[in-house]
């Protein structure tokens, strides 16, 4: 993805084939690779390492987050780590219980099966997923009319590891069923400093120490975003031939791919705008926010407003989203006087 223009930095999953090659070879395979998130590290380094004693299937994992925190890198790290296969698929994909049979039947004792936007999962199939994932059997109607019967399927003991964006829409009762709920949280800068510096190893391209702080301050907290500004500030080298990425190489490019100093990029600072120059600040529901920079109101909710709100630029509150004081210094705009 060349970022031009009004082109989003941030978004779900690598858009294009290129793309998502490069993401493939940056992504980490074992958790001594996978930096940051240290508290569902630890705590998974002690379930993974219990299991493999036991010989039993890990409890199911739930990982939920903003897109680009590495739900999809990290179930891929622990069925490595559990020296299992993985399968995967998603949400949408299962359309019905029949689907979600043939997929549960190819898995081996042990084994993870990665279900990646579980929210999206239609309702008949959560609830066939319900026994599957506590008793290991499935009950499903075969044929139609007078003919039609349940069948018994008994199943392998294996892990489900579900990714969501949005936690929130999964049901009680599924939710219920993970043993292991890990909510991955934006990262510190170090730790995408450290991304940044190992990110360029494997591109084979050099980087000074300070030239990776930058690149982290101003990646929105996100790898697959700190990845992306690498990937660019790493074509301006190029072309200004030079070898090395250094601290003024990487803010011009930096600047000129209008991410600004606070990391944030065009769409937060439009959004942004548009609420202190059409609405004083707020507060604005968040579809007329979506309405008004021309967005879904999933879009807004899952990718811009959780890195906004967490920075401290929004805050939520009971009539809508209101921007903050350090919004109005940031963009340079004067605070009204009424304004609490
Ligand atoms: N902890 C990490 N350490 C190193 N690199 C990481 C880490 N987490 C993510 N990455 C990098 O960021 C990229 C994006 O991560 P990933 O695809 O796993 O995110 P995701 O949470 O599944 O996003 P989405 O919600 O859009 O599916 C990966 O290709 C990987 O290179
Ligand atoms: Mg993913």
């Amino acid at each position: 993805m060349a970022l031009v223009g009004d082109e989003r930095l941030v978004d779900s999953q690598a858009e294009d084939a290129v793309e998502a090659a490069t993401e493939l070879s940056l992504r980490p395979h074992f958790l001594n690779e996978y930096i940051g998130q240290d508290k569902i590290k630890r705590e998974l380094t002690v379930y993974i390492e219990a299991a493999k004693k036991r010989q039993e299937a890990l409890d199911h994992v739930l990982l939920f987050g903003p897109p680009g925190l590495g739900k999809t890198t990290l179930a891929f790290v622990i069925a490595n780590e559990l020296q299992v296969h993985l399968r995967t698929t998603s949400g949408p994909a299962i359309e019905k219980s029949g689907d979600l049979l043939s997929v549960l039947s190819e898995l081996q004792p042990g084994d993870v099966l990665f279900i990646d936007e579980i929210h999206r999962l239609p309702r008949a199939v959560e609830e066939t997923l319900y026994s599957a994932m506590e008793d290991f059997y499935v009950d499903i109607i075969v044929g139609q009319g007078p003919t039609a019967h349940p069948v018994h399927f008994p199943l392998p003991p294996f892990t489900l590891i579900g990714a969501t964006t949005r936690a929130g829409l999964l049901s009680a009762p599924l939710r219920d069923r993970f043993g292991i709920l890990a909510p991955l949280d934006f990262y510190q800068t170090a730790a995408l400093q450290e991304i940044v510096t190992r990110s360029a190893a494997v591109l084979q391209t050099a980087i000074t120490t300070d030239a990776a702080h930058e690149i982290a301050l101003r990646s929105r907290g996100t790898p697959r975003v700190a990845n992306r500004l690498l990937k660019r500030v790493r074509d301006f080298a190029e072309v200004a031939h030079q070898t090395s990425i250094d601290q003024t190489l990487a803010d011009q490019a930096l600047t000129q791919l209008s991410v600004d100093s606070e990391g944030l990029d065009q769409v937060d600072r439009r959004l942004l705008v548009m609420m202190i120059e059409l609405y004083q600040g707020g507060p604005v529901g968040l579809k007329t926010i979506a309405a008004n920079i021309g967005e879904d109101v999933e879009t807004v909710e899952t990718m811009y407003e959780p890195f906004l709100l967490q920075q401290g630029f929004l805050k939520r509150t009971s009539r809508g989203r209101m921007v903050t004081t350090k919004a109005f210094q940031h963009l340079h705009r004067p605070i009204p006087e009424d304004f609490k």
